[in-house]
């Protein structure tokens, strides 16, 4: 029986070869938000890797969605066509893997220095700008207050989202997931650590999940009806509160729920991301039993991502049925190559790139007595 890792899967029109997701990672490396050099090779590189999809990094929708000034986005033509030239060799060369890209809004996270470079707010040298979010109220202590957004500003945000998918369909991609997560601004919406509207789009769960579902069905309207259409969440906050007072795994199921009706593909399921007070106990796979929830009560197929770093771990997770799909993001940085070896161990055989044939131990002299670790 073949492993269930390497089954194919089908997400409404597209089907893809295995289970494995390259994870969104952002590279802070693009200026003006378009991508170059650096981009080719990192998703090139990783695209020749066989999974059944290779997502590109968070992508803004606008200017003010950037987390950083180095955060790729999508919302002018230079920036399209700097990502169709990353596509070109992608799709040219990257066969079987499929073509995702994340696209999202920082909102109050946005502003910021990129991680290597210390993160935290801009500094009023650094060209800092005028962050966005629910309602004003900073991320954390020295962070920059958002605007409150009014509704003429959601709309805009909105139409943002429907622009660059639209930008994203011309491009070719297969799939878009919307960023929900990770606490920027659509995660901001949906947690009441971060929401205090007292409108049509704060207070109660049916509220706060309002602007991310218009959000999504916007795009759904316009991204072609045969490509999937799904989105990453936070399952939770991770911050200890009575109950309903933060975004817990309760409402994420909700909501998964709610997206389902109106279209959703699949949910991504992360967590935490939303306020420095949370706490999250890390280990390996320690995000699959969110997953394994939000699979089992919204009946939407399901990623599980965080940790997930072997391939018998992997195996075991869609074999148990905790998730449909995995979603790996340090591992493949690590070992870009990380799915010829989770087949080479789980026993299948995965097409490598031709230049790279010999590369696969089955070629090599000797082959027949090698181990593999
Ligand atoms: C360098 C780096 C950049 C990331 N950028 C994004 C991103 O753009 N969007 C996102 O949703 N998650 C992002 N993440 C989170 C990963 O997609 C993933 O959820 C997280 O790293 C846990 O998976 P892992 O243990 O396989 O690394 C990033 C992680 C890393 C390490």
């Amino acid at each position: 029986m073949s492993p269930a890792l390497f089954t194919p899967i089908e997400l409404r029109g597209l089907g893809l070869a295995n289970r494995i997701v390259v994870s969104p990672m952002c590279q802070y490396s693009a200026r003006d938000g378009v991508a170059n050099d650096w981009h080719l090779v990192h998703l090139g590189s990783m695209a020749l890797g066989a999974a059944g999809l290779m997502m590109l990094e968070a992508t803004a929708v606008a200017p003010a969605g950037r987390i950083t000034h180095q955060c790729l986005g999508l919302w002018n033509d230079e920036q399209e066509a700097a990502i169709g030239r990353v596509l070109a060799f992608c799709r040219r060369y990257g066969a079987p893997t499929k073509l995702a890209i994340q696209l999202g809004h920082a909102g109050r996270k946005a502003s910021t220095l990129p991680p290597g470079e210390g993160g935290g707010p801009l500094g009023p040298e650094q060209r800092p700008w005028t962050t966005v979010a629910p309602s004003a109220l900073a991320y954390d202590q020295g962070w920059h207050t958002p605007r409150a957004l009014d509704v003429p500003g959601l709309m805009r945000i909105k139409s943002d989202f429907v622009a660059a998918a639209v930008r994203a369909d011309r491009l070719g991609f297969d799939l878009i997931e919307l960023h929900m997560a990770h606490g920027y601004l659509l995660h901001q919406f949906l947690s009441p650590l971060s929401n205090r509207r007292d409108d049509a789009y704060g207070g109660n769960l049916e509220n706060r999940m309002r602007f991310p579902l218009e959000c999504f069905a916007a795009v759904r309207d316009i991204w072609p009806g045969h490509k999937p259409l799904g989105v990453r969440v936070s399952a939770s906050d991770c911050v200890e509160t009575a109950a309903g007072e933060s975004w817990d795994v309760e409402q994420t199921v909700a909501f998964a729920r709610a997206l389902g009706e109106i279209g959703c593909d699949f949910v991504d399921v992360s967590s935490g991301g939303l306020d420095p007070r949370q706490k999250i106990a890390l280990g390996p796979g320690y995000q699959v039993p969110f997953a394994e929830r939000v699979r089992r009560e919204s009946g939407l197929v399901t990623w599980a991502v965080g940790m997930i770093t072997g391939a018998l771990q992997a195996e075991a997770i869609v074999a148990e049925g905790k998730a449909d799909m995995v979603a790996l993001a340090r591992a493949v940085m690590d070992d870009p190559r990380w799915v010829w070896h989770a087949a080479q161990k789980l026993g299948v055989e995965v097409p490598y790139p031709v230049s790279y044939a010999r590369a696969a131990p089955g070629l090599w002299p000797g082959a027949s007595t090698m181990r593999l670790p």
